[in-house]
């Protein structure tokens, strides 16, 4: 395979100042990480770029035309770092536009087979845009997402797609699957040095249009993050941010075990500090609101960037203060907020893993957003639990189970049928989990906006405690963590700030206790979610428009919908937040 782009090492400075401004569309940027280090867990420690590097990513930003992407490879530990540094670099007198973060690209690349416990598999590509200085002005993003299309995969058993589109199947396109930020598609390999495989450097080419031309692909000299003191309790304790509550705690004189506290998290877990001061977890885990504007009725979800990293900060600390010697934290992000919890995080606690939860969304956006960052920490002092025995080791049942191999479906009836017909290959498990499904059916969920399925918080308990071992939840929701603990035998402790959802996983354990059964196992009776039945649903509105847009061999415009059927303009008003998100699912029609 023929390299598309120039190599230069980023001490040659000469070579690199004598670049002009603006004058590449694509850089790719190597970043100086130890191979040979990357998958240890190391100690609480300050890290930062050093000099060289933050002099690199200015000269970066200087060559790099606004319009352009850069994509900087590394590994999960380090690249928060390099990705802050850039987004900070908007100030930097020597650039014209500004640097924004549009995507971590999780590459899931790196040969798992012989390893004692979770074995990282994944690398990061950072994906940056160059914008324009000028706001009146925005520059375009371009990227070729027809020419990086990649062929359905079919399941090696039913036969169906491996992707389950439940009820979007109209949304497939026929020319193969959008690309997504979780690559897996690659071939595994043991990654021995630095350098960002060709195959991936092939795809990034074919994504911008590359050419050797218009790129440089820069490789950093030496080490490009450097460690600048031991992270330290005791004076991080005074750096632990005082966000004001946002409502007031419920202060309990003792802390109550399985139960679900009312209030805000952060008032609660410096109560809880107050009461045991050496640690009360065994795993913290956290689904905060990801700031994506979503209607909580007793959140804000639309705060300012800096305000809502503030208030992750407080409530991180808070989990880490509570954590036992030896606990575990897991905090599940976007991968734009992610960035910010490792890096505060990493002086706190031994970094584990980011795991790439590979959510299979939906096609939404120029690349699919399919990845949500899993960091996974755990506090100095004793050994931390790993649950998880490999293939070749004597499986045990109290343990997280290797996944099936993903060249099969999740659809529950192909599980089965397979299963009875010893159609059962497993593979390793590894810091990217592809094989849980988010919640896909409405049948499935209770009356609370972003629920996670259970099987994922199961797997999370199961791997990172023992039974009898407390597990906290600062953002308790529809109560996926508090019914996996109980019925995985772990004593939990929640807190959630609206009523109506505390109600909800409180009327759920109460129904489980009264429904264990005839093994003793508990089990919660769905109660079915009384929902207004529409005439017309999203799906039939979609397939017309597409039907409509192969017609006329374009997308349509709204008089073409008035002038033949009027009664679907005003549907699409009731259902969809403006008539623009209806008419761009019409394009499909023109694919096929
Ligand atoms: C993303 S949802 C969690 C969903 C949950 N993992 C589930 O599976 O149902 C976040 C939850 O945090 C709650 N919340 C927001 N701010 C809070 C705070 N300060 N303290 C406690 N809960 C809070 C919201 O009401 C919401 O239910």
């Amino acid at each position: 395979m023929k390299h598309p782009f120039d190599s230069i090492y980023s001490n040659d400075e000469r070579h690199l100042d004598a670049i002009a401004d603006e004058s590449r569309d694509v850089l790719v940027l190597n970043t100086g990480f130890d191979p040979a280090g990357k998958s240890a867990p190391h100690p609480p420690r300050q890290l930062q770029l050093t000099a060289a590097s933050t002099r690199l990513i200015a000269k970066c930003s200087r060559i790099l035309r606004t319009g352009g992407w850069m994509f900087v490879y590394g590994t999960p530990e380090e690249l928060p770092f390099w990705a802050l540094q850039l987004s900070a670099d908007a100030s930097s007198p020597l650039t014209t536009g500004r640097m924004v973060f549009k995507y971590w690209i999780a590459l899931d690349i790196e040969d798992a087979s012989a390893n004692k416990t979770l074995k990282p598999s994944h690398l990061g590509v950072l994906m940056f845009f160059k914008e324009s200085g000028d706001k009146k002005n925005p520059a375009t993003p371009h990227l070729n997402i027809d020419a990086a299309r990649s062929p359905h995969a079919y399941c090696a058993a039913c036969g169906k797609t491996v992707k389950d589109w439940g009820g979007k199947k109209h949304l497939m396109n026929p020319h193969g699957a959008a690309l997504s930020d979780v690559w897996r598609d690659l071939p595994r390999r043991v990654i021995r040095d630095n350098l960002i495989p060709e195959d991936v450097i092939q795809r990034l080419a074919l994504l911008t249009d590359a050419t050797r031309e218009n790129c440089l692909h820069i490789i950093q000299s030496g080490r490009g993050i450097e460690v600048t003191s031991a992270g330290n309790p005791a004076i991080l304790k005074h750096s632990t941010p005082t966000v004001a509550a946002s409502t007031d705690a419920s202060s309990p004189a003792t802390l109550e075990l399985d139960h679900i506290h009312d209030g805000d998290c952060v008032s609660f877990l410096n109560r809880v500090k107050e009461l045991h001061p050496r640690g009360t977890f065994d795993l913290a885990f956290a689904d905060p609101p990801y700031n994506l504007e979503k209607k909580y009725s007793a959140h804000d979800d639309a705060m300012a960037d800096a305000h809502y990293i503030e208030w992750c900060n407080s409530w991180l600390a808070a989990m880490a203060d509570n954590l036992k010697p030896g606990g575990s934290l897991l905090v599940l992000n976007l991968p734009k907020w992610c960035l910010h919890h490792v890096a505060f995080l990493s002086k706190r606690l031994e970094f584990r893993h980011w795991i790439v939860w590979d959510a299979l969304s939906d096609p939404r956006g120029k690349i699919m957003p399919a990845h949500y960052g899993l960091l996974w920490f755990t506090k100095p002092g004793a050994k931390p639990v790993c649950n998880y025995s490999p293939m070749g080791n004597r499986s045990r049942k109290d343990f997280v189970q290797p996944p099936d191999a993903p060249k099969y479906c999740l659809r529950a009836s192909c599980i089965k049928n397979r299963k009875q017909l010893s159609n059962d290959e497993k593979v390793e498990l590894t810091d990217v989990w592809w094989d849980v499904h988010r919640i896909r059916h409405k049948r499935d969920r209770d009356a609370h906006p972003c629920q996670l399925p259970e099987k994922l918080m199961a797997r999370i308990i199961k791997l990172t405690t023992r039974p009898g071992d407390v597990v906290f939840d600062p953002f308790g929701g529809a109560g996926t963590t508090a019914i996996a603990a109980a019925k995985l035998g772990r004593k939990f402790v929640v807190t959630e700030i609206d009523s109506r959802y505390a109600k909800i996983t409180r009327e759920k354990l109460e129904a489980m206790k009264q429904h264990a059964d005839m093994f003793g196992e508990f089990v919660v009776p769905r109660k079915s979610i009384e929902r207004k039945r529409r005439d017309v649903t999203k799906r039939q509105i979609e397939s017309y428009l597409q039907e409509l847009a192969a017609k006329l061999k374009r997308v349509p415009t709204e008089d073409d919908v008035t002038s033949e059927r009027p009664e679907m303009l005003r549907e699409i008003d009731l259902l969809y937040p403006n008539r623009g998100a209806a008419f761009k699912r019409a394009k499909i029609g023109l694919a096929s």
